[in-house]
């Protein structure tokens, strides 16, 4: 980078562009540059609300904002041409999570980005958690055996897209990665998933083709067995949780924002931290101190790694289909690219 400024462009400028963007308005070292979006109307709203070029193409933004950084904030269906020409011109980039619908793509892209000497950041923002790293930091000492945890809702009805499974990859890729990434993060690799669900409660149409709830079961390669319930179908205490127990350690982690609570062996009172409001601001700030420093250590999850979240959405979806549990390892890229 020549200067101290970081010049960052957006592609896709909806709600969480948005709500990337007005945290780094704050900050003192970023330039919002350029904005691409498909809808006008959405564009020029960022662009009035936080400056910066509207474009009619990916390629005309980069080769004419020159950016530093860019943050892809698209639809899982949407995926590819940014990423790509990012990767061409040798722009780092943050993508948001789910990475992509299509596996083979997301493996293309990472294959590319491996060969390159890109820095990348998989939008996994609850890695950057204080309570999740002081947690990390014990589980290191004290082993567990089971997991469980949930991500409970109602549908999201502000996304027309979020419904259609060969859109969205359904709830599974849409929000419960969120909690795939975590027990990778914090327990290790996923060997084997299988997925029950159920499609008991709304009515399924065209436009509404996902599950309303389901369990995931998985083997850990630590040993250690997890379980993960998904619903869109809850009307009341919608929540998010992560629970991880072993006999000299038992973790909690509630809500969103990922409050913490901690027992361990030796400790008379429980740790407990509270989850941060602004988590969005803390992951750009990684992002951002990595691109300055050219420092890629600072990513605690890159597109890389972000895969390997990914693929677990993926076998989950693929028991779902089939009845049976699958070998992460076994997943055949290719049958999942996107027609
Ligand atoms: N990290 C998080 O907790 C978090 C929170 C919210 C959303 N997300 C993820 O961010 C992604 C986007 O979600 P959102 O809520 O911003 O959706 P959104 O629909 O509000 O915004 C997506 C934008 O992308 C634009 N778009 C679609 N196709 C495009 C294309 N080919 N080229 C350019 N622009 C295109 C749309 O016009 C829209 O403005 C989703 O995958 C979602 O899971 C992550």
């Amino acid at each position: 980078m020549r200067s101290d400024i970081v010049k960052l462009a957006f592609v896709g400028t909806g709600n969480i562009a948005e709500q990337h963007m007005k945290y780094l308005k704050e900050f003192t070292d970023v330039k919002i540059v350029g904005l691409y979006d498909i809808n006008e109307e959405t564009l020029l709203k960022g662009k009035r609300q936080f400056g910066g070029d509207a474009y009619k193409s990916i390629d005309q933004m980069l080769d004419n904002s020159c950016p530093d950084a860019v943050y892809i904030c698209l639809p899982p269906f949407a995926h590819g041409k940014a990423e790509f020409a990012c990767i061409e011109r040798g722009i780092h980039f943050l993508v948001e999570k789910p990475l992509s619908n299509d596996l083979n793509l997301a493996e293309k892209i990472a294959n590319e980005v491996s060969a390159s000497e890109i820095i990348t950041c998989s939008a996994y923002m609850n890695r950057y958690r204080r309570g999740v790293n002081e947690a990390k930091k014990l589980l290191a000492k004290y082993p567990i055996s089971l997991v469980y945890g949930g991500w409970l809702f109602d549908t999201p009805n502000n996304h027309p897209w979020i419904t259609q499974k060969k859109l969205s990859g359904g709830q599974l890729l849409e929000q419960t990665t969120h909690l795939f990434d975590l027990v990778r993060y914090l327990c290790g690799e996923v060997l084997s998933v299988h997925c029950y669900g159920s499609k008991l409660i709304v009515p399924q149409t065209n436009r509404y083709d996902v599950e309303d709830a389901t369990v995931v079961s998985m083997q850990l390669q630590s040993g250690a067995v997890a379980n993960i319930q998904s619903s869109w179908s809850v009307g009341f205490d919608k929540y998010i949780y992560l629970n991880l127990f072993g006999p000299d350690i038992q973790v909690e982690f509630r809500n969103w924002e990922f409050d913490t609570r901690i027992k361990s062996r030796g400790t008379t009172v429980p740790f407990e931290i509270p989850g941060e409001k602004d988590i969005f601001a803390i992951e750009s700030r990684a992002f951002l101190d990595a691109v300055k420093q050219n420092d890629p250590t600072k990513i605690l999850c890159d597109y890389v790694n972000g895969v390997r979240s990914l693929k677990v959405s993926f076998a989950a979806n693929k028991s779902l289909k089939t009845g049976n549990s699958i070998q992460l390892d076994s997943l055949d890229t290719t049958e999942y690219t996107r027609r």
